[in-house]
């Protein structure tokens, strides 16, 4: 096992009914913007319970954080609480609006140009705005992690950061909130947590023994209950199980001590920055042939997972290889999620600008080997056609 340093300061209060703890953990002196997404937060009334926790507090909002926030968008935050002197975050919704919450607490207070956080990758982060959030679409981690992913429209440039300054104070988890989100998103969820898992756990044998038995763990969790949740959306345990098991796959937990991938995020943020597919969607097509192209530097972490999750123990080690990555990629479409670049129309044709977004981002050394060049991330594209 590697050393590692695991500190994770996030609160989560979990289950029905919690969103009233809004009185308790938010200061009863805070100068609060409320942070949310398009009108799913108002419409379900999330919004209004919210408010109603917060009474007398000083509270302005700032909606229109589009899905897969944008630079352009978050800088009006920065100009809002600047001018209004506000000195709290909350920010309510999914994935897209706490990463965009993160990027603003970063941004308010940082010497120089704020997109600089994101070239950096967030090394230079000093301090940030403290921040707390009700999660309302378990999928991303974001909730209890300290990472965050911000586009630059203009430029097209879908870039990470990450700095200890943005772990959120709190994040309150209530599975009862996710019951109006549309299946789509549901499906995106699952196949999102379940890449995030991979990304850890499927690299090279590391010695991580209860790492990769937690992430086997989640991993199962997910094939367990993906399709359950899609068939019953209003069933509390199932949606309780997403949301926990979300969390636990990006909060640091599982991939302390060991070797971390990532391609399949890179590669897929330029799919997203170049053609809108929603995040998941690009892992679910990126994945399944990067483990095939890299079968044989993963392949003795290829042999565990086949074993342990899909419990395929019979036929050659390639064919046991082949059958477990057969069955990812049949998990992910049995939630409706298409896994072949054509699938959301995008042809061959588009691979050169992809490799040149991935150059022009400096992608070009990626994965737990740091051997994920240029080259190879054009042969896992052309096996994703
Ligand atoms: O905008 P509204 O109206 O709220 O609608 C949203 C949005 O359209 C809707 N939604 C959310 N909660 C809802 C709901 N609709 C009905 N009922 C509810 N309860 O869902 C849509 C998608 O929301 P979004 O926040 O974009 O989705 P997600 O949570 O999947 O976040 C995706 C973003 O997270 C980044 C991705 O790159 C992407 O930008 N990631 C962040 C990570 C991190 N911070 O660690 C890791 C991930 O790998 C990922 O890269
Ligand atoms: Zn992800």
């Amino acid at each position: 096992m590697n050393n590692f340093d695991f500190y994770n300061p996030t609160r989560i209060v979990f289950g029905a009914e919690t969103v009233g703890r809004l009185a308790d953990l938010v200061p009863a002196d805070a100068r609060v913007l409320l942070l949310y997404g398009g009108e799913s937060a108002r419409k379900n009334g999330t919004l209004d319970e919210v408010r109603a926790a917060l009474g007398t507090r000083e509270v302005q909002e700032f909606g229109g954080i589009e899905p897969n926030p944008s630079y352009e968008t978050l800088m009006r935050a920065v100009e809002q609480i600047r001018d209004q002197q506000l000195d709290y975050l909350l920010a309510v919704g999914g994935g897209s609006v706490i990463d965009g919450t993160k990027f603003v607490a970063a941004a308010v207070g940082y010497e120089g140009d704020p997109w600089q956080i994101l070239e950096t990758r967030g090394r230079h982060i000093k301090q940030a705005l403290p921040f707390g959030s009700v999660l309302t679409l378990p999928a991303t981690g974001s909730e209890m992690n300290a990472a965050s992913v911000v586009t630059r429209r203009a430029t097209k440039a879908k870039l990470a950061f990450s700095s200890p300054h943005v772990y959120p104070q709190f994040s309150i988890l209530d599975p009862t909130k996710t019951y109006t989100l549309p299946l789509r998103q549901v499906a995106n969820g699952v196949v999102d947590a379940f890449t995030h898992i991979m990304e850890q756990y499927l690299t090279y044998p590391a010695d991580g023994m209860v790492q990769d038995r937690f992430a086997e763990g989640l991993l199962q969790t997910l094939v367990e209950i993906g399709p359950k949740v899609l068939a019953k959306p209003d069933d509390y345990d199932l949606r309780a199980n997403l949301m926990w098991t979300a969390t636990l796959a990006l909060n640091g937990l599982i991939g302390a001590g060991v070797p971390q991938d990532w391609s399949t995020h890179m590669i897929g943020h330029e799919l997203t920055a170049l053609y809108g597919i929603d995040h998941a969607r690009t892992l679910a097509i990126v994945l399944p042939a990067n483990l095939e192209i890299r079968r044989e530097a993963k392949r003795g972490k290829l042999l565990q997972y086949a074993e342990r999750v899909w419990h395929i123990t019979e036929g050659t080690e390639d064919q046991r290889i082949d059958a477990a990555i057969a069955k990812t990629r049949s998990f992910f479409e049995s939630l409706d999620i298409p896994t072949r670049l054509p699938g959301y129309n995008v042809g061959a044709d588009a691979i050169d600008d992809i490799v040149k977004q991935l150059e022009r981002h400096a992608m070009t050394q990626l994965g737990e080997h740091r051997d994920v060049t240029l080259e190879v991330s054009r042969r896992i594209l052309e096996a994703s056609v």
